[in-house]
């Protein structure tokens, strides 16, 4: 694999008709980083995710993952990715168990090993008592539980997730971070989309905003953050719409803050947030 790259994007395009979704994509990601996608509401980021998991096709461009092109080798590639869909899919009808058990049959999982591997997954998760309940029975978040366990079953080396902890309660978008470290820390790359900037934060070390299909800014939190300015001055502006404003530097934030007549005006770091809005101009629900 050419320069620790896992993942490796070059001029991807994808259209619908002639509606342009993903518009040029070139962008890398090494192994062994949690990596975070992040954008407005159609944006492009499951999309560029579902390309990249071989579940639909592209217009143009090269894509490879773990050293397979998806194009001339999805089998290949598909053996050592995991996916966790926006949409969960289970089987209904099956209980947790025999969902996993499904899964690991599927990728081929010897029958000696199956068991433990599903145990074990689904004992650090914490869906122990759950085990024979059936899939309609749960509420969402043990659901979520679920397909990541199913999504694991095969030690992929490459884990895709999409919007992972969307609808889920503080615990166990805690426990997802958890685990999100725990397989990272144990050699899995991670690849989520998000609309948290906080699980962004979180976790990842290398940031890409995506809108309207274009990749508007790639790097570290803080390289990001450099990029808008680091320090953040905010107060409050005409009808009552908070006006934020950065600056490279704090003394240059604070000089600024002194000449600002306001009643509340506050001067803090620029977080991941103001860059999201300062570059796409909108804010992260997709709003403007
Ligand atoms: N099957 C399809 N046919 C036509 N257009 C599609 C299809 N799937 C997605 N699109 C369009 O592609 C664009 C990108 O969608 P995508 O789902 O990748 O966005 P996203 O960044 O994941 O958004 P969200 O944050 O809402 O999940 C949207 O304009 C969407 O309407
Ligand atoms: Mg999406």
């Amino acid at each position: 694999m050419s320069c620790e790259n896992v993942i490796e994007i070059k001029g991807l395009v994808k259209r619908y008709g002639s509606k342009t979704v993903v518009n040029g994509l070139t962008m890398s990601v090494r192994e062994g980083e949690i990596f975070g996608f992040l954008g407005p509401n159609g944006a492009g980021k499951t999309t560029t995710l579902r390309v990249l998991t071989t579940l639909t096709d592209f217009s143009e461009g090269t894509v490879s993952v773990g050293g397979h092109d998806v194009a001339r080798e999805p089998k290949e590639a598909k053996a050592i990715i995991g996916l966790i869909q926006q949409q969960i899919s289970l089987d209904k009808d099956l209980t947790v168990r025999e969902n996993m058990m499904q899964h690991a049959i599927m990728h081929g999982i010897p029958a000696a090993e199956r068991r433990e591997r599903i145990e074990r997954l689904s004992k650090f998760i914490g869906l122990g008592e759950y085990m024979g309940s059936m899939i309609n029975s749960l509420s969402g978040g043990w659901k979520k539980r679920v397909a990541i366990v199913c999504a694991l079953v095969h030690e992929p080396k490459i884990l895709f997730l999409d919007e992972p902890t969307v609808g889920l309660d503080i615990q166990t978008r805690r426990l997802i971070w958890d685990l999100i470290r725990k397989l990272n820390r144990g050699g899995t790359t991670v690849f989520l989309t998000s609309h948290y900037i906080e699980e962004v934060e979180a976790l990842c070390e290398t940031v890409g905003i995506i809108d309207k299909g274009n990749l508007i800014a790639f790097g570290t939190p803080r390289e990001l953050r450099e990029r808008v300015g680091s320090s953040t001055v905010e107060y409050p502006g005409e009808d009552h719409k908070t006006v934020y404003r950065h600056f490279s530097s704090r003394e240059e934030a604070n000089r600024f803050a002194s000449e600002t007549r306001g009643a509340a005006v506050t001067i803090r770091d620029t977080s991941l947030e103001d860059c999201f809005v300062a570059l796409t101009g909108k804010t992260v629900e997709g709003g403007a």
